[in-house]
């Protein structure tokens, strides 16, 4: 069977660029047969400085995107997809784009997500509820924050003497799991949502 030509897609950064390393690592061990053709900041921050060092496009978008905006560079990146990873400003997505941006939030949603839930802050909430479990969740993207149709979770225990500090590094190591699967699977199929609920059926 020949394999599906590389998946063309845009990275959306803010932070470390953790997210994005990990993807680019993906992409070099073939789990993820997928190509990055822009990377989008929000701000100056050090995953932009790092994909600059890859030799990656890189651009800085200090404020809100207007809509037409994103479709135009979504389009002339040429990719087929938009990946949220550490990116903390909302998106305001063009109708082309509904469906086609994914992300991936350090909970298991729709528990400790919404404004204000990123960083430290999600796990410092896990621990004051008193969860047992934490996790991730890779989700389609609507514009608003951490609500789109759930395509995956994965779990893990919150144990008696974790801090922040420690539940988000168990957590992370969650999120380079799941979230090249989940990619990989997403580009080489198609995903129908029904009734809130979305499945990645196998093209
Ligand atoms: C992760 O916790 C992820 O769930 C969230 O942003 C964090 C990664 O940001 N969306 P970064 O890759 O360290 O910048």
């Amino acid at each position: 069977m020949t394999r599906r030509p590389p998946t063309p897609f845009v990275p959306f950064i803010s932070g470390t660029g953790r997210t994005l390393q990990n993807l680019v690592r993906s992409i070099e061990s073939g789990a993820l047969n997928a190509r990055i053709c822009q990377v989008v900041a929000s701000r100056e921050c050090p995953g932009i400085e790092w994909a600059r060092a890859q030799g990656l496009p890189a651009v800085v978008h200090n404020a809100v995107i207007p809509r037409d905006d994103l479709a135009e560079l979504m389009a002339d990146s040429g990719a087929e997809w938009g990946v949220l990873a550490g990116y903390t400003r909302l998106l305001d997505l063009p109708d082309l784009w509904q469906s086609r941006f994914v992300n991936i939030h350090p909970a298991l949603l729709p528990s400790f997500g919404g404004p204000g839930w990123y960083g430290d802050r999600v796990h410092r909430g896990v621990l004051e509820a008193g969860c047992k479990v934490s996790g991730c969740t890779v989700h389609l993207c609507d514009s608003t924050y951490d609500t789109g149709p759930i395509l995956a979770q994965r779990c893990c225990p919150v144990l008696d003497d974790d801090t922040p500090e420690t539940l988000a590094r168990r957590v992370f190591e969650l999120e380079c799991e799941l979230y090249p699967e989940v990619l990989e699977r997403l580009f080489s199929g198609r995903v129908s949502i029904e009734a809130g609920r979305a499945r990645i059926i196998p093209a």
